[in-house]
């Protein structure tokens, strides 16, 4: 068997995409809003059996994992092969005889072109706009010495006769990737008119190069190739002259760029490394590990934030805890957290302000952000309620809502203690009635159940009979679902009929088509939703006023429900004597108490104004 079909054969093609995006099962497949182009319903597919993808929609694009990988990281098929390999853990021909003489001869190479580059920005004319620019950016001379910061002639041998001139060849050239092989035949300069960043290896070696375009020029950091020297994903930029303080701080910063480190370093924060502006890796992280073991990420909230609520919470909940996975962390980044038992801490970064600028401007605060660092998941806690106003009680219930299933997903119980005190602080809630909500999020307590059957209630007999009631009617009639406005998805305790409801109400009410509506809805979903379906037509023949009026009804009856049940949850609280409840704990209760029996009222009111006969069913709100 070739290496290819080896590598192809041990690697899971949902397990590379997935990598990328989101994959949801559909049956035997998987599908996900496609990568490639900018879509809103998803179709773009993965077969795991064939190990193949498609794009049923606008590029119509396919292939495996190796063109997945390719298309997605723009790189070419021997880069696909090594990454896939090493995933797959498969070894890829063993390196030649010679190797080393070749590797030592690359290092030479690039150690002689980083000191050509940095002579020219020092003294080439043609590089004055350059010494401005660094100068522009504060850079200093003896930063730029430390740095080695260079500059690449705006032509297309310069280097390359350079180095030829030193006796190398044009095949080291390439295989240093600073020369690029016309197809036609000849080659050419890889880095023309840039600003140029040796990037180096923890020993200080000269390994590869980032080079900035000073005209605006697409990309803006054109980095070097993956060459035998030069692994991005196993590259920390500044690690050489960081390692000595991240060990003696026990604390290693990490930010996205190359001015971001120099910017640190300058300003004495020798502890700073880059990730290169891509996805933090396992391998980044290893080469730390020797050094410290906690890490500490500068993100951007907003970003991260946005990112998490983006991805349904998949971030966060995976960096609440799961062994071994990749966990993403704001924009772009990944890292495999738990198998290196790190630390990991987020610098929250203000708004729109890179840590070299912020750094520069005040380098005080840089300190005080850096020592105030959280860890990850505290940050994903504010980075996911930074949008709400915790006063409100509908914001709370959203926190509650994002956050519960993060907590949820903890495997030890006192860290979910720990962050359930938390969110209770977040959404200034006594803890108590946080845990209430839970165990109505999943599913209602016996007890409180046959209390409430004992009232005369609506003649429904549970809650979810009556859930499934309006679902009923709001499938049976979705052009009258503005009726019932005021019921919120959160009315509804069981997890599946909440997503149908909140399906349902994305739908255009007017064109609704059921067919449609039940092609696009999530997998998970269909089973139910068949089943209400058919319930939906086995409904009695009811006029359209009726039937709007019947909707209405079981809407509110359910909203009655739901808000006696909780004062019938608040009340027993109360009457517990707890010895750990605060004044403040307990004045919120009895504002919520205040809240809902006023919602009570408005109800009752609504309904009787719906109800043919005065609603002796629906009894008194007397009994709290
Ligand atoms: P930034 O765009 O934040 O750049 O990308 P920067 O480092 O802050 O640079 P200035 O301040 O705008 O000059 C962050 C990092 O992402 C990588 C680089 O490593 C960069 O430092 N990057 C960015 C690329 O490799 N290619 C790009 O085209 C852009
Ligand atoms: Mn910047």
């Amino acid at each position: 068997m070739s290496t290819v079909d080896d590598v192809k054969q041990k690697i899971d093609i949902v397990d590379v995409i997935g990598q990328y995006v989101t994959l949801k099962k559909a049956g035997r497949n998987f599908k996900a809003l496609c990568p490639f182009h900018n879509e809103k319903t998803p179709s773009f597919m993965v077969f795991p059996d064939q190990g193949t993808w498609h794009c049923f929609g606008a590029c119509g694009t396919g292939g495996d994992a190796f063109t997945f990988l390719m298309k997605k990281e723009n790189i070419d098929f021997g880069e696909a092969l090594q990454r896939l390999a090493q995933r797959a853990g498969v070894e890829l021909a063993r390196e030649r005889p010679g190797e080393d003489a070749e590797r030592k001869r690359l290092r030479e190479l690039l150690a002689a072109a980083a000191a050509h580059y940095h002579y020219l920005l020092k003294n080439h004319a043609a590089a004055q706009f350059a010494r401005d620019y660094i100068a522009k950016r504060f850079i200093t001379p003896e930063t730029s010495a430390q740095f080695q910061l260079g500059f690449a002639l705006d032509d297309w041998h310069a280097t390359e006769s350079f180095l030829v001139g030193k006796g190398y060849s044009i095949h080291d050239l390439e295989a240093a990737g600073l020369a690029i092989r016309r197809e036609g035949g000849g080659h050419y300069d890889r880095f023309r008119g840039r600003l140029m960043f040796p990037i180096r290896n923890r020993n200080g070696e000269v390994i590869g190069f980032g080079a900035r375009t000073l005209t605006g020029e697409e990309p803006k950091y054109l980095n070097s190739p993956q060459t035998a020297l030069f692994d991005k994903s196993a590259t920390l930029y500044g690690l050489d002259l960081a390692k000595d303080a991240i060990r003696s701080q026990n604390l290693a910063v990490i930010v996205e760029g190359y001015m971001d480190v120099i910017g640190a370093h300058q300003g004495g924060f020798k502890n700073v490394v880059a990730s290169l502006g891509t996805a933090l890796t396992e391998k980044q992280l290893a080469l730390l590990k020797r050094l410290t073991k906690r890490y500490a990420l500068a993100l951007d909230p907003d970003a991260a934030g946005e990112e998490a609520t983006k991805r349904g919470l998949q971030v966060a909940r995976e960096a609440a805890d799961r062994k071994d996975v990749p966990v993403p962390i704001g924009a772009g980044l990944v890292l495999v957290a738990n198998r290196l038992e790190a630390e990991l801490l987020a610098i929250p970064m203000p708004p729109g302000k890179d840590p070299d600028e912020l750094i520069h401007e005040d380098p005080g605060r840089w300190t005080e952000l850096v020592n105030t660092a959280v860890p990850l998941v505290d940050f994903y806690f504010r980075a996911l309620t930074q949008d709400l106003n915790l006063q409100e009680p509908r914001d709370k219930s959203v926190a509650v809502e994002r956050l519960v299933p993060v907590i949820e997903e903890m495997s030890k119980a006192a860290e979910r203690a720990h962050y359930m005190q938390q969110l209770a602080r977040l959404a200034q809630m006594p803890e108590k009635m946080l845990e209430q909500e839970i165990s109505a999020r999943r599913r209602l307590p016996r007890v409180s159940m046959r209390q409430r059957q004992d009232r005369p209630v609506a003649p429904a007999t549970s809650e979810s009979k009556l859930e499934e009631y309006c679902l009923t009617l709001a499938l049976r009639t979705p052009q009258h679902l503005a009726r019932i406005a005021f019921l919120d998805e959160q009315d509804l305790t069981d997890p599946i009929y909440r997503a149908l409801f909140s399906a349902l109400r994305a739908r255009q009410a007017e064109h609704f088509d059921r067919d449609a509506f039940r092609a696009h809805l999530d997998p998970a979903l269909g089973p139910v939703c068949d089943r209400l379906l058919q319930a939906a037509r086995n409904l009695p023949e009811l006029t359209e006023p009726d039937l709007q009026r019947e909707i209405e009804t079981a809407s509110y009856r359910l909203r009655l429900q739901r808000d006696r049940n909780e004062l019938a949850q608040i009340e027993v609280m109360l009457r517990d004597r707890d010895e750990e409840r605060t004044a403040s704990d307990e004045s919120l209760l009895k504002e919520r108490v205040a809240l809902l029996l006023k919602r009570v009222g408005e109800t009752q009111k609504a309904l009787s104004a719906r109800t043919l006969f005065k609603p002796r069913l629906l009894g008194k709100t007397g009994t709290i």
